[in-house]
């Protein structure tokens, strides 16, 4: 086991990649706190966790307040007595119907989806350091986008939060290594969880979009799944990255290779059928 009684906040945890990282953590021995704002989400995560053996603890999070950020890491500690591992997953666009340029976006969905991405991150981090900092010792990982990097449709609050967060990793990596903390960023790409549901629903259309996705701008030809992205945080939350830090890791089926056939425009396609509006 590879997290053999090691403690992990998977913030995000309730769904998506923040609970197959949980899971995959649980298997590999580890305790888990998962924080969310759906609680209920979490404790059936929790619950999982606890019928197959492990221990786990739900914990209602906004990660935008400092407040909440402060009173999940006072709970861990007095559940768990310690913390190794910090995976910030909990992110994503809701709310925005998955648009927006430097003419939509108004002030106050710049604020929100920033907020979530970039300072909620953030807030969560600084309130765990003080227990890595004492312990000379932990693992962090940031949860970017391919978007950040090579963006195929305009989410340019989105798109500009997931690049700040490779910058405050790199920074946090460069301020931590003398302590002995790891800091590492893992850079999804397409990956089949309920985040896409701001898009579209699961049916026939979403996945229609998924197969021109997978055959025209993936490389290894298929969307991810929660397992992947699982897989690369294990490897940056585990001993067998001990000597890796302020690394940006992209978990994107290959991409941004481009495919032979890459003529495939995803802002198109999706503003041709309704799905992506022009507002934020
Ligand atoms: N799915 C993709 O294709 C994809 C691609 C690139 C990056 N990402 C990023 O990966 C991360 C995980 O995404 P996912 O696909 O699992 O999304 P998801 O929507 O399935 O899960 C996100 C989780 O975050 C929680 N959350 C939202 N706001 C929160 C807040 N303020 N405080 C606490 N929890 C909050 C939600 O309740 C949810 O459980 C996100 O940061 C997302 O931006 C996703």
């Amino acid at each position: 086991m590879l997290l053999k009684d090691k403690v992990a906040i998977v913030t995000g945890g309730a769904k998506g990649m923040g609970r197959g990282i949980a899971l995959k953590f649980a298997e590999e021995g580890a305790h888990l706190v998962l924080c969310d704002l759906d609680l209920d989400g979490a404790r059936a995560v929790a619950a999982e966790i606890e019928t197959r053996g492990g221990q786990a603890l739900a914990v209602r999070t906004d990660i935008t307040c400092s407040a909440d950020s402060e009173r999940m890491v006072a709970y861990t500690l007095e559940r768990f007595g310690t913390i190794d591992i910090l995976i910030n997953c909990a992110g994503g666009v809701a709310g925005t119907h998955g648009s927006g340029n430097s003419e939509t976006i108004t002030e106050e969905e710049w604020d929100r989806i920033v907020d979530l991405n970039l300072k909620g991150p953030f807030l969560v981090t600084r309130a765990v350091l003080p227990t890595f900092k004492a312990k000379r010792s932990g693992k962090i990982v940031f949860i970017s986008s391919m978007g950040a990097v090579s963006p195929v449709v305009s989410v340019l609050h989105y798109h500009s939060a997931k690049a700040g967060i490779i910058g405050l990793s790199l920074n946090l990596a460069f301020e931590l290594a003398p302590l002995g903390i790891c800091v590492n960023t893992v850079v999804p790409g397409p990956i089949e969880t309920p985040f896409w549901d701001a898009l579209m629903p699961p049916g026939p259309e979403r996945d229609a979009f998924f197969a021109a996705v997978s055959r025209h701008e993936v490389p290894l030809g298929r969307i991810g799944q929660p397992k992947d992205i699982a897989g690369a945080c294990l490897f940056f939350a585990s001993e067998l990255s001990d000597y890796v830090t302020g690394q940006t890791l992209c978990v994107a089926g290959g991409q941004p290779m481009l495919s032979q056939q890459a003529t495939f425009n995803i802002e198109a396609y999706l503003k041709e059928r309704g799905i992506l509006g022009e507002g934020a």
